[in-house]
């Protein structure tokens, strides 16, 4: 069991594996997970399309900063929506916990994960190009708050689930 300031929380483009690494690491430490998407979703009984069609991005992040505060007091291990770091007030939140991790991809291979996924507003009608511009803008601020960086593409689940473990084993915290 950790504390609340150890919560993990994993942070990354969008592709970059963070539901299904944060949902594996969680099954076999037995803590509990949540991904903040679907929180999101369940919260407003809305999905994430609907939410940036009826009200716009700018509103979804106001939510998604509002139930990460909520999600980091109740669960241990957290995957984090892609573009968490838009917001000052979700970014500065996660500038306060120890256990960021950013989870990085090759961004053609990110691309062809999400390009033109029905449920990902920001993945829509875009170029590689495009994308890259996004995913370039938001660099620097995962790189601010990640406490690692893991490159997700080049490895299984089982040996990033290793690799976390053993970085997080090494601190005097867990
Ligand atoms: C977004 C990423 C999505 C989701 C929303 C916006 C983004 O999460 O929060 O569609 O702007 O990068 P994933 O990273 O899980 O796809």
């Amino acid at each position: 069991m950790i504390e609340n300031d150890n919560t993990i929380i994993l942070i990354g483009f969008m592709g970059s594996g963070k539901t299904t690494i944060g949902n594996y690491f969680a099954q076999k430490q037995d803590l509990t997970f949540v991904d903040l998407d679907q929180y999101i979703e369940r919260q407003e009984s809305k999905t994430i399309p609907n939410i940036f069609n009826e009200y716009g991005e700018q509103y979804f992040r106001q939510l998604e900063s509002k139930y990460l505060q909520e999600c980091i007091s109740k669960y241990e291990v957290i995957a984090t929506g892609g573009g968490i770091v838009e917001s000052e007030d979700a970014f500065k939140q996660l500038k306060k916990q120890k256990y960021v991790i950013w989870l990085d991809g090759n961004i053609k291979t990110l691309y062809d994960r999400v390009i033109n996924d029905p449920h990902r507003p920001n993945a829509q009608n875009k170029t590689l190009e495009q994308l890259n511009n996004l995913y370039s803008s938001r660099y620097l601020r995962y790189n601010e708050i990640a406490f690692t960086k893991l490159q997700s593409d080049l490895l299984t689940t089982s040996e990033i689930y290793n690799e976390l473990l053993n970085l997080i084993k090494a601190t005097d915290q867990y």
